[in-house]
């Protein structure tokens, strides 16, 4: 929980620590006077960057300072590295095992906004199958500031904490294990939670896919025991107006590679296959608070990419929703097959605007690491938008190019296209294969989130798992639609 200037019971206080120690005011002055002592022995505590972990007895309890140094920022506002700033003072409260926190706000030199951004994103931790476990996750975080006027202060908390509700839920279910996430337990619980006037869920089961010719997620659903489904989830925020945008999320609930098996290694965390679903539902969840006044509608394509006798084959060819043809030239290309039929959905529902995200290709993690996101389009004008839109919320994208020589890659001798298109530039003709189910009066925006949706070793900030990317993204560039 988040709250403002309350007046609860902190066991931990932040402070921004500078040359001058202003912060010392807000504080009684035996315990100014230890932070001085602190800080004239460690000077380098006062750099911006540096957190350091000062305790206290206080009556017959220990209370915990954190001192963020803000000495030598660049004054600039509002940036990553403001952004970093607060994932750290997450990072060492979480270390701590702080219960409440209480964080001086005005003393630390920074945007609010990419602060509470910063300490929300660390403050989350999956633990649901630790039969004994302590939770490192803050109770609650009361933010005090003079500065700021109440009114508007209450309504950013609100707006964070309906974002993170999102990010959460979506963490959750990527975290999830894929014995228990399969695609009916995605479906189950999308049905438990978009409940609402406004929300309307769809769902098309193994049959209602096969009687209209969705052979991509049909094939690519073949293999497995837990047969596939397509999720829909419509918000009508703005009944009024026949824009919607359409979210379409890859939700492979476990990639084994199929027959195109993956290697040992390659297995590894692949049940975060289907975090552009989850990314796609976060998104969904967060409206129904944020109550934005547009139209979304998230496309989930769910299945298991399993082998087994009833897989689907390398050398297949597969009809698609749109009546394409595709060659499969190997099965662990699956997640552009599965997508190729939900933007055809998407399309056929009346979206003239789409983003899809998914956990495509090893390509994209080889070209930009687990740092940024790809992105391909088909649309200049509403990429620029994106792109702005996601550094506002402390995301990274990095646009890559879609020349029309790279379509050539994906030509097929037997089918009117391969769902491969060779070593080279992958990241790219996975995008470039999406785009053929793409019409040409639709704008849309491809994000490959392999590298950025899952992070598989812990991070300098201990964050470990599902991030939740995209969200954050999206909601901001619907902020500015209204
Ligand atoms: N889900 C994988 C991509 C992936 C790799 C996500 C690593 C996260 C981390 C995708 O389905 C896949 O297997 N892609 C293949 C495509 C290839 C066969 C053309 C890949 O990247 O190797
Ligand atoms: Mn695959
Ligand atoms: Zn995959």
């Amino acid at each position: 929980m988040i709250t403002c200037n309350g007046s609860g019971n902190p066991d931990a206080v932040v402070l921004g620590t500078d040359r001058r120690l202003r912060a010392l005011s807000l504080v009684t002055e035996e315990e100014g006077a230890l932070i001085r002592a602190y800080t004239d022995k460690h000077p380098s505590a006062m750099k911006v960057g540096n957190v350091s972990v000062l305790r206290a007895l206080q009556g017959d309890t220990i209370k915990t300072y954190f001192l963020a140094g803000t000495e030598d920022d660049s004054k600039e506002r509002g940036t990553f590295r403001e952004f970093d700033r607060a994932k750290k003072i997450m990072a060492a409260a979480m270390k701590e095992d702080v219960g409440e926190l209480a964080v001086y706000i005005d003393t630390l030199d920074m945007d609010v906004e990419t602060l509470i951004d910063g300490l929300l994103y660390g403050n989350y931790e999956y633990n649901q199958y630790k039969t004994k476990s302590k939770s490192k996750v803050l109770k609650n975080i009361n933010l005090i500031t003079s500065s700021l006027k109440s009114k508007d202060f209450n309504t950013l908390c609100y707006v964070y904490s309906s974002i993170y509700e999102g990010i959460y839920f979506a963490r959750d279910l990527v975290n999830m294990p894929p014995n228990d996430m399969t695609p009916r337990k995605f479906v189950d619980t999308a049905t438990a939670v978009c409940t609402g006037d406004n929300i309307f869920v769809e769902v098309l089961n193994k049959w209602n896919l096969e009687k209209r010719n969705m052979g991509g997620i049909v094939s690519v659903g073949k293999g497995s025991m837990n047969p596939p489904q397509l999720l829909s989830v419509a918000y009508t925020g703005d009944p009024e107006s026949r824009d919607v945008l359409a979210v379409v999320g890859k939700g492979i609930t476990y990639d084994s590679g199929g027959l195109s098996l993956k290697t040992r290694a390659g297995q590894l965390n692949m049940k975060s296959d289907m975090a552009g679903a989850a990314t796609a539902l976060g998104i969904i969840r967060a409206l129904m608070l944020l109550k934005y006044p547009v139209n979304v509608l998230a496309v989930m394509p769910l299945a298991e990419n399993i082998p087994s006798g009833m897989s689907y084959h390398v050398d297949d060819v597969i009809t698609m929703f749109d009546g394409t043809t595709v060659e499969v030239k190997n099965t662990d290309a699956e997640g552009r097959l599965v997508l190729a039929d939900a933007v055809s959905y998407a399309q056929s529902k009346g979206a003239k605007r789409i983003i899809d995200l998914a956990t495509l290709t090893g390509a994209c993690v080889t070209a930009l690491g687990s740092v940024r996101t790809g992105m391909i389009g088909n649309d200049q004008e509403f990429m620029n938008r994106f792109f702005a839109a996601a550094a506002q919320v402390n995301e990274k994208v990095w646009q890559l190019p879609a020349d029309e020589e790279y379509e050539r890659q994906l030509k097929s001798r037997v089918a009117d296209i391969s769902n491969v298109g060779g070593p080279e530039a992958g990241a790219i003709t996975a995008g470039l294969f999406i785009k053929h189910f793409i019409q040409e009066n639709t704008s849309w925006i491809h994000l490959d989130i392999a590298g950025t949706a899952f992070r598989d070793k812990k991070d300098e900030n201990g964050f470990y798992g599902a991030t939740g990317v995209g969200i954050k993204s999206v909601l901001r560039l619907l902020r500015g639609d209204k």
